[in-house]
């Protein structure tokens, strides 16, 4: 996003006053999340609300014992709730399947069980690779009910890229599904998940449910069919829920970041409880004739937080979706909001920005008139998106929460809350910090950013949501977010502020991208491709894409031996989706003599994403320990020329 084009002074419905949490919550933060967390049901009190003895390792109530799922289920079911919907699942075959919080509650229970047979215990990993079918949140619930810790592995990512985050955290268990389907086609999954167990020597047993139908391959004592171990269980099992400490992990979720291997974010019980509790509250106040719908696939962070812990803890209805946007036609997310009711839709800006491509046409066939309030998360909502959404699904009488935060944050930072104080909206910006939250702007020195003027966005003190660390690597966790500014969490991100105290987030100042919300490191992909046979180097940027936000763009030196041709480039497609997944496909691979480098051999970044943006390539004269100017104006031209013949 330009920073010239935001609309720094438009202000759009003011609804509440603002309220004196945040100070409180900064003034007194222990009384502040004490009072919070008692909204949660606790086996034990905590004797701290945070020890901050050791920083950056945080420790949230500490003492305190409780458990995810219990507060999830258990807890309401004294409550009128139990009969409630929890979850109204759509499959893509528009087939629809619901779950009261008592029939979720029996469910988790039966596969709890199976677990425990299986000799799961308090602290074992559950690796989870399924599309989004209401086993994906069972799944979830049963681990964290036995005090197991689940990492998910979202659908769409390579066999190696499951086998990696498996062996990372040598999860004993693995659950996925025989196929998915996908535009009305069936994806293998457990072909996929085959060639990761093949190099996963942890995971004991995989159980598998049949969404497809199709014929995988069965391993004789290690693969079972979901659905008949859950028929072998009596119907009205129990497995009481573990006692935890609100510091033990809850789960992991590996992530990206701007080193070759994804990092495995872990976060803890009741912090991250207590926060994916309030921020959901706070930010959109769900009440109990709301239908909850968040686009986002629980294979990440937003659909951990808000399709499973946050909603299923305050009691919230929500919507499932297995399906894409735009299948089988473009109104398909319109006719599911008038078909179902929902209330609030909280989804990202690339969805928007696809939607508005379509034309108001299709949302004007549908009657949108149960909405009352939208969300947007995952990416910078550029205000033509922003104002789109606000006139044409809003009607010009919804706020939009736009809601920043990060997988690492376990739920939003910055966001309008229309639960407590909703200030005056600006398209664009995610307004101010929630309660809690110290953000700030700093410039390269750490010093506060001049107002209007960008700089890296950070914490500067702990918040229950926040990570733990690194799974066991404490050292990676310092490193990548306490060491920029000593003792400050760095999120990577820039931002402005601007004369009203608005926070502008303006992408991403690491090597990290964003398309369409997906969170991609570009070192990975280079290291990808350096390891195919074909190429010897490769610098990946990402490129400025009207509905995306941005794609990865790949620059490659080919080795010798090797030259430029269509079917290297559909290879080194391939080889990318193999090893990674599709939505780390590269939209252009550009085979080039040379990269851009310095004089100590670092590649020039700066220069290749001028390239991308059609860009003059500035003063390069400036530049610290730079190669010849007369060497980096030739092989920018080149570059150029390339990029044109794609
Ligand atoms: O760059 C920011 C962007 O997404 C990053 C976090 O990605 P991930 O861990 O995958 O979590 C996504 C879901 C929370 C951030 O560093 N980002 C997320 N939300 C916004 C955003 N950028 C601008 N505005 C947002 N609302």
């Amino acid at each position: 996003m330009s920073e010239a084009s935001l609309p720094f002074n438009e202000k759009i419905i003011p609804i509440k006053t603002l309220g004196e949490e945040w100070e409180r919550s900064i003034r007194n933060p222990h009384e502040f999340w004490a009072e919070k967390a008692k909204a949660l049901r606790w086996m034990k009190t905590w004797d701290k609300v945070l020890d901050d003895s050791n920083p950056p390792f945080y420790k949230w109530f500490s003492g305190g014992i409780l458990n995810i799922c219990d507060n999830a289920l258990d807890r309401h079911l004294t409550t009128p709730k139990k009969n409630k919907l929890a979850y109204i699942w759509e499959g893509e075959d528009g087939e629809v399947r619901s779950f009261t919080f008592y029939q979720l509650y029996r469910e988790v229970n039966k596969l709890a069980k199976i677990f425990k047979n299986f000799g799961l215990k308090k602290g074992d990993r559950v690796a989870v690779y399924l599309p989004m079918i209401p086993e994906l949140p069972i799944t979830l619930l049963a681990t964290v009910r036995l005090g197991g810790i689940h990492t998910v592995v979202f659908s769409g990512f390579s066999a190696e890229a499951l086998a990696d985050r498996i062996n990372d955290c040598q999860a004993k268990i693995l659950v996925t599904a025989d196929g998915a389907y996908r535009r009305g086609k069936t994806v293998m999954l457990k072909d996929t998940a085959d060639r990761a167990l093949a190099n996963t020597p942890t995971v004991e047993k995989v159980v598998v449910v049949r969404r497809t139908g199709q014929q995988v391959s069965m391993k004789e004592g290690r693969d079972y069919y979901y659905h008949d171990l859950m028929s072998k269980v009596e119907a009205n099992a129990y497995v009481p829920p573990e006692p935890m400490e609100a510091t033990d992990p809850v789960f992991i979720l590996y992530t990206s970041g701007t080193t070759g291997k994804p990092k495995g974010v872990q976060h803890g019980t009741g912090g991250y409880l207590v926060w994916g509790y309030w921020t959901l509250k706070w930010g959109f106040d769900p009440k109990d004739e709301d239908i909850w719908w968040c686009t986002a696939d629980i294979g990440w962070i937003t659909g951990h937080t808000y399709n499973v812990y946050a909603p299923l803890a305050l009691g919230v209805t929500s919507f499932i979706f297995e399906g894409t946007p735009d299948y089988p036609a473009q109104d398909r997310w319109w006719e599911i909001i008038e078909k179902h009711g929902i209330t609030i839709l909280y989804t990202t800006p690339t969805a928007i920005r696809m939607f508005m491509r379509y034309g108001e046409e299709w949302v004007n066939k549908h009657d949108l008139s149960t909405l009352r309030l939208l969300g947007s998360v995952g990416e910078p909502i550029n205000p033509e998106a922003w104002r789109w959404y606000y006139k044409v699904i809003g009607k010009e009488k919804l706020a939009i929460i736009d809601t920043w935060w990060q997988t690492e944050t376990g739920g939003f930072m910055i966001a309008p809350l229309s639960g407590l104080e909703l200030v005056p909206l600006k398209p664009g910006s995610a307004t101010k910090p929630l309660p809690g939250v110290q953000a700030d702007v700093w410039d390269e020195k750490g010093q506060p950013s001049p107002i209007s003027t960008r700089g890296f966005l950070v914490i500067k003190g702990p918040w229950p949501g926040m990570l733990q660390m690194l799974w066991r690597d404490p050292e990676r966790y310092k490193q990548a977010y306490f060491s920029r500014f000593p003792n400050v969490y760095y999120t990577g991100d820039y931002a402005i502020r601007d004369p009203d105290g608005y926070f502008w987030l303006l992408g991403r100042a690491d090597e990290v991208l964003k398309v369409a919300g997906h969170r991609i490191g570009t070192v990975e992909l280079e290291s990808e491709l350096v390891a195919h046979p074909a190429v010897s180097e490769a610098a990946v940027m990402g490129k400025e894409d009207p509905v995306k936000g941005e794609v990865p763009v790949a620059f490659v030196v080919l080795r010798s031996g090797y030259s430029p041709s269509d079917q290297l480039r559909q290879q080194l497609v391939q080889h990318i989706r193999s090893t990674i997944g599709p939505i780390a496909t590269p939209e252009a691979i550009v085979m080039v003599n040379k990269l851009p480098k310095t004089r100590s051999g670092k590649i020039m970044r700066r220069l290749l994403k001028a390239v991308l943006a059609g860009a003059a390539l500035g003063d390069v004269s400036t530049l610290e320990d730079e190669a010849s100017v007369e060497d980096i104006k030739a092989t920018y031209e080149e570059l150029r020329k390339q990029l044109e013949k794609k």
